[in-house]
């Protein structure tokens, strides 16, 4: 079956972090129109069982918190016991925090760097074997527009996900021999309950509207899929022209 932009992926097993709502499950969704059996691995239980009911057959729902670093083996097995192999890896789970650094508190900046740093770390160390095993696959980090550039108060966010978007490089690098490809995806600004406190008002965008949470599933649905057979280590700025530059008012 070929869904989302053409691309095919029947055939092909994904997981995907924090896919029970935002971001996460625009991909499980996309992915799965697409011809992929999906795997959906988040805490929020609810609304993960009500998505991989609404999907039916070839969806899953998975509890697993990526910052627990024992978990993980399990959640691979799972996967693979389910579906018969592991294709594709999208470490999307992610949580904001804000304060002016004199407020920056550590249990703020431990919470962050665990699941959107560390937890990424977890689920690629985890998912490598299986990969290697099998001869290749793709994992995609969710990094942001926070990891190519600062933010004011997000000292914990634009941390780790500067440190997805190196981490990403470095696994390109030592896993291309393996048929492994590695790439991050920055979006801009997509409302979510993450961002819902965000005004898009007040966000110089060149586009001039905020991303839906379809268009950055869109480009991931691509770097699962085989028409990205030669892109690894690459950086996917889904922004709507931030980062480029500050448009005239
Ligand atoms: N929304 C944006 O504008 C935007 C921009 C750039 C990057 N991002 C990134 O996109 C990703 C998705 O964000 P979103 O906007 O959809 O947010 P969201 O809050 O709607 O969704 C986050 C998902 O992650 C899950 N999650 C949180 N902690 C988890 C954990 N420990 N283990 C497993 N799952 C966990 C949540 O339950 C939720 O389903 C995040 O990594 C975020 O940093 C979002």
């Amino acid at each position: 079956m070929q869904g989302t932009g053409g691309f095919d992926l029947g055939g092909r097993v994904a997981l995907v972090t924090g896919g029970a709502r935002g971001i996460g499950a625009a991909a499980v969704r996309a992915l799965h129109e697409a011809g992929a059996r999906v795997v959906i691995a988040d805490v929020a239980d609810k609304q993960g069982l009500e998505l991989a009911a609404a999907l039916g057959e070839g969806a899953l729902f998975l509890h697993l918190d990526v910052a627990e670093e024992r978990a993980w083996a399990g959640a691979i097995r799972k996967a693979v016991d389910a579906f018969g192999a592991l294709d594709v890896l999208v470490n999307n789970a992610g949580i904001a925090n804000a304060a002016p650094i004199e407020k920056f508190t550590t249990a703020k900046w431990n919470a962050v760097i665990a699941v959107n740093l560390t937890g990424v770390f977890f689920g690629c160390r985890a998912v490598v074997p299986r990969m290697k095993e099998q001869g290749g696959g793709s994992i995609i980090n969710m990094s942001s527009v926070d990891g190519l550039r600062g933010s004011p108060a997000t000292h914990a966010y634009t941390a780790a996900k500067f440190g997805v978007r190196g981490m990403s490089q470095s696994l390109a690098v030592e896993l291309g021999p393996f048929g492994i490809r590695v790439n991050s995806v920055h979006p801009g600004y997509v409302r979510t309950r993450m961002t819902a406190r965000i005004d898009p008002e007040h966000l110089d965008i060149p586009l001039g509207r905020p991303g839906r949470a379809s268009e950055i599933a869109d480009t991931i649905v691509f770097l699962a899929s085989d028409a990205s057979s030669f892109t690894t280590g690459a950086e996917f700025v889904v922004d709507g022209g931030m980062i480029a530059g500050i448009p005239r008012r």
